[in-house]
């Protein structure tokens, strides 16, 4: 028995295409096993599935259906509150300076090393349910706001249970290099990485990725080096904060190793763009942290003009405090002269490639792929960055289950 069909929807965003997205008009989609098992015109689908034998019909007129969010970049899981430091750089001060001073990241680590476990994964579940309202069905999520051993495990742990219990799938990197704390030499602090968060996260075998912050005064190329060599070697796939506030050489480290994905690259240049080409290295823009910092947007149509099949992420955090891929969809299309297929295919299947999921067709909804998917409440994916500030998304499937409506 079919378990679920939608059909008369005005839409169906399928997954890339001729011209960025690959579309069906008066489509419908039957799903089975949690899987899509075809999508096509109304009449074809509802003619080989029909809706009478179907577990769940819906019925989607005047609403477009699009793959759930693959959202490839968080800080989803902090304690704390830094609204007062939103105010302070409203006033001036620079994100930089706030992190001098031990606030930012390192306030945020404060407040996460004072926070039970069952305090974290409360705080977590509220997040997920946010995303889910806003269409997101698949998260990576990094620690980073511990700093020690026991903090980056308990936080891991915390991402555990939550992909356990909540319907949003979550992707776990450790980032025990996101800054240095406070009383610590930054050498220091990376042996530390190495040789004991390092081995400790493998031990615990909850972790997929391993990512640093290679930034001036952060982490440099040769301190990154380590981290990630070291993170590969207990077998953890290597993602670079790359070329943010200013362009130091992560996108060629990201190159060098082989990352997953380069992210932020505000500051990358076209050398850094063929080499992460020439690489397969996914390059994810993170246009909420520009907007939310005042800063300058990466150079997004460079990208795509050479070649790059780009991802959009929200980088959800206590600085960039949105997780709406509809928002991050919006700034790419406003702000970063991509057009809404472009944007919408990068915060789909551009995030599941800066997840290694491509293969299983996450982020499309071809035959075979998940089938998470948001029913919007609109006629088309140009309504999601045409209604800013809106939240268009309807119902939520999750492997062809209702989570959200
Ligand atoms: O991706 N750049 C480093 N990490 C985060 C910010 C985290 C924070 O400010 O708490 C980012 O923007
Ligand atoms: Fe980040």
């Amino acid at each position: 028995m079919t378990q679920t069909i939608i059909y008369e929807a005005s839409e169906i965003v399928v997954g890339p295409g001729e011209n960025g997205l690959d579309r069906v008009d008066g489509g419908a989609i039957a799903v089975e096993d949690g899987t899509v098992a075809a999508v096509g015109p109304t009449e074809e689908i509802t003619r080989a599935y029909p809706p009478e034998n179907a577990v769940r019909a819906i019925d989607a007129s005047g609403q477009a259906v699009i793959p759930g969010f693959v959202d490839s970049h968080t800080h989803a899981l902090f304690a704390g509150d830094r609204s007062d430091e939103f105010e302070a750089k409203l006033r001036g001060v620079s994100y930089q300076e706030i992190l001098d001073e031990g606030g930012g990241i390192l306030r945020t680590v404060q407040a996460t090393r004072n926070a039970s476990e069952a305090e974290l994964l409360d705080r977590l579940l509220g997040q997920l349910d946010a995303m889910l309202a806003h269409g997101t069905t698949t998260v990576e999520i990094k620690s980073g706001y511990g700093l020690d051993s026991e903090t980056e495990l308990r936080m891991l742990s915390v991402i555990k249970r939550a992909d356990d219990t909540h319907p949003v799938d979550i992707v776990p990197a450790y980032m025990g290099a996101h800054a240095v704390p406070e009383g610590r030499t930054t050498d220091d602090y990376v042996k530390a990485v190495v040789t004991e968060q390092l081995p400790a996260v493998e031990r615990q075998g909850i972790a997929e990725f391993c990512d640093v912050f290679c930034e001036e005064g952060v982490f440099d190329v040769e301190q990154s080096r380590r981290v990630l060599t070291a993170g590969a070697e207990h077998g953890l796939t290597p993602k670079v904060h790359a070329e943010e506030f200013v362009r130091l050489g992560g996108a060629q480290l990201a190159a060098e190793l082989g990352a997953t994905s380069a992210d932020h690259l505000l500051h990358a240049e076209q050398v850094d763009i063929d080499a992460l080409n020439a690489s397969g290295v996914t390059p994810v823009l993170l246009p909420g942290t520009a907007f939310s910092l005042g800063a300058e947007y990466a150079d997004a149509r460079a990208f795509i003009d050479r070649g790059a099949s780009v991802a959009l992420a929200s980088d959800f955090n206590p600085n960039c405090h949105s997780p709406s891929m509809g928002f991050a969809v919006a700034l790419g299309c406003l702000e970063m002269e991509m057009t809404p297929a472009e944007a919408l295919g990068a915060a789909t299947h551009g995030g599941a490639s800066a997840l290694n999921r491509s293969d299983s067709g996450l982020g499309t909804l071809h035959p075979g792929a998940p089938a998470d998917l948001c029913l919007i409440d609109a006629p088309s994916h140009v309504h999601i960055p045409y209604t800013f500030g809106i939240n268009l998304v309807d119902t939520v499937l999750k492997a062809g289950e209702v989570v959200s409506d």
